[in-house]
């Protein structure tokens, strides 16, 4: 035998010099759940350990994940049922705590980058990232919602807004509206290849966004398909976006290698919810070890050609690798 590439492997000195990819806290992004109100970190019964919590709270936890390394930050609204209505109006209103959240995190932490949720679910009582009525999700019609909700943000001094929701033609239109109003420093990182998936269930029920009627089958995308995820990214990429994201990450690692090759912007993968939890409660019953399962889902993500991850991981991971 010539070749024998286990010489290669034979110590951990020559394992990590020649190691392929590397993950470094610098690219992951954390998701954290932000509510109304004062004095509030609530662990999330569907998500364990992680917490939703209220603009006091929450910058003290920012501070200390900024100790450990992790700079960026997507923020998730959980909205009273008393704020949701079939035009989800309340998440553009002045008195939206949400925007005041982006407000004060940005003037606390000014080095942070902070990613916003631009999609109607949160906000509406039919729980549908698009208008509905009968039966029916109303693409145009929604867009202009969207395009106040991400000027609202903008205003707030979000860096990156993030449209989660799947309407054609949203990231232009949202990118027209920014420009129009002296904001085209505001980034666009675009769900481009968002797949209708059952790994969200943990995320929709902390927000209560569950559909009050149907699925989102028509806008979120057949996880059959692959093709389409490129035409998805041409649209998202011709209209202007500056990160296109898989999402989920793990059963989708075929879609995110697909966008690497294809498009010079950075591709962003979301590990959703269902995939924390998985990997979280099979090693809380000694199934999985937590801190080697995380590690390798991350680096997969990563080799995929993941440029940076959305990850509930991000704070275990911070504190396993600073160690
Ligand atoms: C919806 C949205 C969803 C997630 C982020 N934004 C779920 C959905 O489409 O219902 C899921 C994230 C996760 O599961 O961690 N705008």
């Amino acid at each position: 035998m010539n070749i024998r590439p286990r010489r290669n492997r034979k110590n951990s000195t020559i394992r990590s010099m020649i190691e392929e990819t590397r993950l470094s806290v610098d690219n992951l992004i954390y998701p954290v759940f932000v509510e109304d109100g004062k004095n509030i970190k609530k662990e999330l019964k569907s998500l364990p350990n992680q917490f939703s919590w209220s603009l006091d709270k929450l910058l003290n936890e920012i501070e200390y994940c900024i100790s450990i390394g992790i700079k960026s930050f997507v923020l998730f609204p959980v909205i009273n049922n008393q704020f949701k209505d079939s035009k989800a109006s309340y998440s553009y209103s002045d008195d939206n705590f949400y925007l005041n959240v982006i407000r004060v995190i940005k003037d606390t932490f000014p080095n942070t980058c902070l990613i916003s949720d631009v999609a109607m679910d949160p906000y509406s009582s039919d729980g549908h990232d698009g208008i509905y009525t009968n039966g029916l999700i109303h693409n145009d019609e929604t867009l202009p919602i969207l395009g106040k909700m991400a000027l609202a943000q903008a205003q707030a001094g979000i860096d990156i807004v993030g449209p989660s929701d799947m309407m054609d033609g949203r990231v232009g239109y949202i990118r027209e509206i920014l420009d129009k109003n002296n904001f085209s420093d505001v980034s666009i990182m675009s769900y481009t290849a968002k797949y209708s998936s059952s790994f969200y269930g943990p995320f929709r029920d902390v927000l209560k966004s569950n559909p009050k009627h149907g699925d989102k089958k028509e806008y979120q995308m057949n996880p059959s398909n692959k093709r389409e995820a490129l035409l998805e990214a041409d649209l998202d990429f011709e209209e202007g976006a500056d990160f296109l994201m898989v999402k989920p990450a793990l059963c989708y690692l075929d879609i995110i290698h697909l966008l690497k090759e294809n498009f010079n912007i950075p591709i962003t993968a979301y590990n959703v919810s269902g995939e924390y939890v998985m990997t979280y409660i099979a090693s809380k019953h000694g199934y999985l070890d937590y801190n080697s399962a995380m590690s390798e889902i991350l680096i997969s993500i990563r080799r995929a050609g993941a440029d940076a991850i959305l990850s509930y991981f991000a704070k275990d991971f911070a504190n396993l690798i600073s160690k």
